[in-house]
């Protein structure tokens, strides 16, 4: 049951595609209090869990820190971290009270989460315009399950997006394109994508392509799909001013670029120098700016990944005069620390400043509106225009699409990569705690940065970090500039890769069987253990360990030098391990606590008490994969029921299912 409740004048976010009319009455569980803004405050049992928040630091259990719902573009994130890429103002409360809650509001948003106060959340925002959500059902999946009915269907990405995927700052020419396809070839590792970023355009301008270095893009497009791998370039939020360049002329004639006060188009420096951000609250410009997507998908291209959409400003051109200004105002030749924290303060704060966001206006229905009253919505809207767009321009078939931010509706039009994170080892665990959270929000088709964005990763924490991205729908292994090659083959001993990357493939027959499923009925992906153990203390505080899909359960290794792990069993389960050379062995263990030793080479996985799973053989690519021949593995007697498709057709009513006996 999902109650609202109306406060002002809320934005119209789209979060929401059921038509819910407004309660009367006050707001259950919580206390409002509209002296300042608005308020929402609710006292916690002390063993009630705080899930939700999708993409946000800490842990699956969010209490004791306070988070800001701010899509923010934080290359180095960290423990302290107030806010990441995407926004999604979902909570969950499970104990003494169980509900779920929806705070509807287009821009930033705190949750102070027992941070202040330790027995007390409170949600606040500067103003009083927003639509609550209340969802109550007897258990958290329920509640889920609800939230997800009334924000519509997830997005569904090809089969073959669900391979492994490759990818760095930069492949800069297409001969180093063709030199990875290659090597993943010659090693004989599955791989079913390349990623082109930012260098194969012209000068970083969208929707063209550098004829000195990708001249032949046509003809790699042909070659790679015939090795069953696919080109999925980077499109970014900026179009780079410059006279003559097409985007930039249509766009400024059309009036379909953001606003500073004076109305005239609005100047940020990204990756192309000075650019112009496409109006994507603006239906009109946002589809303008999607159907530019044709110039690629008309080459083969079958995949976008969405960028700096935050959007992210590195300085303004007001904000360089600022700067200037502000500099002048230092005294030269002071060489005090005062000076010195003076002259720091002014060059951070060029990036990503407020300031600017207070400067960027939007055309949404005719009327003006500030870029920071519906800050969330960017990165959605120009994905959500994007998804559109390819409809029209690829009706038939499903096309790969991700984006870094976002907000909840947008979960419909694509996935999301949770941005750029760091080769370290708490990133491992960073990622498996936002992947429940993201379910939750309607983000099926998620990953993260394997092996790392920033910084050197070494070979252990790459096979390690698989060890949890062969689970994860959206499998890509993405690098800084800069930084060491981590490709699996520039590592020694390469088929220790290729092993755990043929797990992945053996699995994808039950990995997209459970996306399909999870899709069309609202579920959660991957669900923490006390989803389903809800009486039990210890499956309620395990913060290292997920269900993937109904019949299994994950424990990824994600400290260095470890031998093991150890590993909670909610119930009997068997383990199944995957040895070196990529023989599988079975062991039933009972419920309970396990060391269970997991060296480098390995991955430990385990089906739940009377279930199966399918398994298909591995291939170079999905293309080649035969989903048609599988084997079951799991308890005698079990059944699964299996959903396929030909992986690519728009239309998701063809969708098969069979029930297989174990
Ligand atoms: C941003 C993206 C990253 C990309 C880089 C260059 O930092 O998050 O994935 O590689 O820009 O385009």
């Amino acid at each position: 049951m999902v109650k609202k409740y109306t406060f002002g004048t809320p934005f119209n976010t789209g979060a929401i595609v059921e038509d819910i009319k407004a309660e009367s009455t006050p707001v259950p569980y919580f206390e409002i209090n509209t002296d300042e803004g608005i308020s929402f405050s609710c006292k916690l049992a002390d063993k009630d869990i705080v899930y939700g928040l999708g993409e946000a630091t800490r842990g699956i259990n969010k209490r004791g820190y306070v988070y800001n719902s701010y899509c923010s573009d934080d290359f180095c994130h960290m423990e302290t971290t107030k806010s990441l890429y995407g926004a999604h103002n979902f909570i969950l409360v499970e104990g003494k009270k169980t509900f779920g809650a929806f705070f509807d509001y287009p821009t930033r948003l705190t949750f102070d989460i027992g941070f202040t106060k330790a027995d007390t959340m409170r949600i606040y925002c500067d103003k009083a315009d927003i639509d609550v959500y209340i969802i109550e059902g007897s258990a958290p999946l329920e509640i889920v399950k609800e939230f997800r009915k009334v924000i519509g269907k997830s997005y569904v990405p090809p089969r073959w997006a669900m391979g492994y995927m490759q990818s760095r700052w930069s492949y800069y020419t297409a001969d180093a394109v063709r030199e990875v396809a290659k090597n993943y070839r010659k090693e004989s590792i599955p791989l079913d994508a390349i990623f082109l970023d930012i260098d194969y355009m012209d000068e970083y301008k969208d929707f063209t392509v550098s004829d000195e270095r990708f001249g032949d893009l046509p003809q790699l497009i042909d070659e790679m799909k015939a090795e069953g791998i696919r080109l999925v370039p980077i499109i970014d939020a900026g179009v780079k001013i410059e006279k003559g360049y097409d985007i930039y002329e249509e766009g400024l004639e059309k009036g379909y670029f953001c606003v500073d006060k004076d109305g005239k188009p609005f100047s940020a420096g990204v990756w192309p120098g000075l650019t112009h951000f496409p109006d994507f609250l603006n239906e009109e410009a946002g589809l303008w700016f999607g159907l530019k997507y044709k110039a690629l998908t008309d080459l083969g291209i079958e995949g976008f990944w969405n960028d700096m959409n935050e959007p992210a400003i590195f300085y303004s051109e007001k904000g360089i005069e600022r700067f200037y200004e502000k500099l002048a105002e230092i005294t030269n030749g002071d060489k005090s620390v005062d000076n010195y924290n003076k002259i720091k303060d002014i060059v951070n704060g060029l990036q990503n400043s407020q300031e600017d966001y207070n400067s960027i206006y939007h055309k949404v229905n005719g009327k003006l509106v500030k870029h920071n009253d519906i800050h969330n919505m960017y990165g959605y809207k120009m994905t959500e225009c994007t998804a559109k767009a390819l409809e029209k321009l690829r009706p038939e078939e499903r096309t790969l699409l991700f984006s870094r931010a976002s907000y909840v509706g947008m979960h419909r039009s694509a996935g999301i990569w949770t941005g750029d994170n760091f080769s370290w080892w708490s990133h491992i665990l960073l990622e498996l705690k936002q992947l429940p959270a993201l379910n939750m929000c309607g983000f099926l088709y998620v990953g993260a940065d394997l092996g790392g964005f920033g910084c050197d990763a070494s070979r252990d924490l790459v096979l390690r970090w698989l060890g949890l991205g062969i689970f994860t729908p959206l499998m890509r292994n993405h690098a800084a500039l800069c930084t060491r090659d981590q490709e699996c083959y520039q590592f020694e001993n390469p088929e220790d890769f290729k092993n755990i990357i043929e797990l992945r493939y053996r699995l994808l027959p039950y990995l997209y069987s459970e996306f399909l499923k999870c899709a069309e009925n609202d579920e959660m992906f991957f669900k923490p253990l006390g989803f389903e153990y809800k009486d039990d203390e210890v499956a309620r505080s395990c913060e290292d360990q997920l269900f993937v899909g109904n019949e299994l359960m994950i424990a990824p290794v994600y400290t260095q030098n470890a031998l093991g792990r150890y590993v909670y069993l909610p119930e009997d389960m068997r383990a199944v391990r995957l040895k070196k050379g990529g023989e599988l062995q079975f062991e039933d263990m009972p419920k309970g606590h396990h060391f269970v030793e997991i060296p480098l080479h390995e991955v430990v996985f385990f089906i739940r008490k009377d279930k199966c799973i399918p398994l298909a053989k591995s291939a170079l690519s999905t293309d080649a994969m035969d989903f048609d021949t599988l084997r079951l593995i799991g308890f005698e007697g079990a059944k699964y029921e299996l959903y396929t498709d030909d992986g690519i057709s728009s239309d998701l009513n063809k969708i098969e299912k069979k029930i297989w006996e174990n």
